[in-house]
Formats: structure tokens, C-alpha cells, sequence
């Protein structure tokens, strides 16, 4: 077996993972960014948690992922450990993390390992200086989960939110950028935003698991962000995006009703209140 512990408490590993694309068997994936949602995530079965720099987004409501910090990061990732006890745990490595020096790259993510109690890292981006990180980051024991296609810190040098590796010459170095991250070490890749046909293309290419948000159903698993997939985040409706659950309006329904409650004096009632 390559999970570890008994019962409900055993943990998805990395070599659980390789082991599931071996056999065929889709992988889960999810966001998170704090302890009761980490926990619900959990116990729905999902294979890997990350929590994700979106959290600059949904969390913070900034325009992107890049004013978020490695502090962000880790206060977010400790409440997520704590409701977490089967899937594994990733979390991301912000903007100007891992950009600026080897020391730097390794410091920040043996902090966000010490410091959140998670199994892995994941870092955007796969040219040679990108491997050279990774392959630092895995021989100092550090698993790397990695990203490629749209990578959402590198939104204003791809000039926006939009579908990546469309043309022949960027599909052949989304390849290419697979293939090193494979070879410096990720024990799994994120594909974000490419067309299906390349998503296929990839993970049969390579021998890791490949998890897919925007790529289409030939990967080996998908990936999604909690409270887009859940009906919170009303102001985002990608093509690729399927609700599955719709909260946002369940909450408005519910602070409705509270506010309504409070005005009229109906709440709270004598079953509400102490002798
Ligand atoms: O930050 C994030 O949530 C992500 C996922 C969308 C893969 O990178």
C-alpha cells in the first residue's frame, strides 16, 4: 500500500497518485483555504487538496494572484492541515517566491513545508530555469506539484485569462515543458487553461499525473476552485466551469431571512433564549 496510517486517517501519497494514473483511475482535486471547508473537501474522498494562490482572489477579492505572500500562504495552509487527515496537501508557492534565487526558492518552501505541516509545494511555469528550482526543491526531499498552460502569476506577460498552446509552435513548448518538469522530478502537473486534444496529448506523453482545469477530459484528473465549483463565486462563469452546488444563493436566502428576523423581533425566540 502506499498510503500511510489506518482507517479513515490513511494519506494519499505521491506514489499513491503515480499508482492511480498506472491503474487508470481518475485523480480528485480540489481547492481550499481554510479549516471547515478543508474539512468537508476531505471527507468527500477528494485525493489532493491544494491551497491555492486564488486565494488572492476569492479570499482577499484582489484582481490576481500577485499580491498574495508566503505569510498568505502559510496562515491559510495551517487551518486547512488542520481539517485535513486523508488527502494530500499542496500548497502554492506565490508570486516572487521561487523567481528570484535557488536559496530563495528552497527558504520559502522549506518554510511552507515546516511551518503548514503540508506534503508538497507547487510552483508555475516549466523553461530550464523553472526545472532547475524543481529539481533543487526534490533532491532537498520536496515534493513539487507542477503548472503549466495558463499560469495565472504570469497573467499580464500572456496578456490575460486566455486559452494557451492554441497554435502549433506554443503546443510543442507546453510539451516540451511537461516533459522537463516530468524529468527534473514533479510528482504531478497541473494543465490549466489549454485545448483538450493537447491536455490528451500530454498526459500520455508523460509518466506523472497530469490534473486538468480548462483541459478538457483526456488528463488523468481535475482540478477546480472550491468556491467556483460550489456556487459562492457568482462573479466567475468560465466555459469550463460546472457548478455543482449553488451557494451563493443559499447563503443570500439565509441572511435574508436573518436580517428579517433580527427587524421583526421574531428572533430570538423563548427556545433560543436562557431562564
Ligand atoms: O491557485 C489555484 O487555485 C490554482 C488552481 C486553479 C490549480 O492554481
Amino acid at each position: 500500500m502506499t498510503t500511510q496510517g489506518s482507517g479513515r486517517e490513511r494519506r494519499v501519497t505521491v506514489r499513491e497518485l503515480l499508482e492511480m494514473k498506472r491503474r487508470g483511475e481518475k485523480i480528485v482535486a480540489l481547492t481550499a483555504y481554510d479549516f471547515l471547508f478543508g474539512r468537508l473537501v476531505d471527507e468527500a474522498g477528494v485525493d489532493l487538496i491544494l491551497v491555492g494562490d486564488s486565494l488572492g482572489q476569492v479570499v482577499f477579492g484582489y484582481d490576481s494572484t500577485l499580491p498574495v505572500t508566503v505569510e498568505d500562504m502559510i496562515h491559510h495552509a495551517r487551518a486547512v492541515r488542520r481539517g485535513v487527515r486523508r488527502a494530500l496537501l499542496a500548497v502554492d508557492m506565490p508570486f516572487l517566491s521561487f523567481q528570484i534565487s535557488l536559496e530563495e526558492t528552497l527558504r520559502n518552501a522549506g518554510r511552507i513545508l515546516k511551518e503548514t505541516g503540508a506534503e508538497a509545494v507547487k510552483l508555475e511555469g516549466g523553461d530550464e530555469e523553472r526545472a532547475r528550482h524543481v529539481r533543487a526543491l526534490v533532491r532537498a526531499g520536496m515534493p513539487v506539484l507542477g503548472h503549466i498552460g495558463l499560469t495565472p502569476q504570469s497573467v499580464h506577460a500572456l496578456g490575460g485569462y486566455r486559452v494557451q498552446g492554441r497554435e502549433e509552435p506554443d503546443a510543442e513548448r507546453l510539451k516540451a515543458e511537461a516533459q522537463r518538469l516530468a524529468d527534473a522530478g514533479c510528482f504531478a502537473l497541473v494543465l490549466e487553461l489549454i485545448p483538450a486534444t493537447l491536455g490528451g496529448e500530454i498526459s500520455r506523453a508523460v509518466s506523472i499525473p497530469t490534473i486538468g482545469i480548462g483541459a478538457g477530459p483526456y488528463v488523468d484528473g481535475q482540478i477546480l476552485v472550491l468556491y467556483d465549483m460550489l456556487g459562492l463565486n457568482e462573479l466567475f462563469r468560465p466555459r469550463f466551469l460546472r457548478q455543482f452546488a449553488e451557494l451563493g444563493g443559499t447563503a443570500r436566502t439565509g441572511l435574508d431571512k436573518y436580517v428579517a428576523a433580527v427587524r421583526s423581533g421574531e428572533y430570538p425566540g423563548p427556545e433560543h433564549s436562557f431562564e
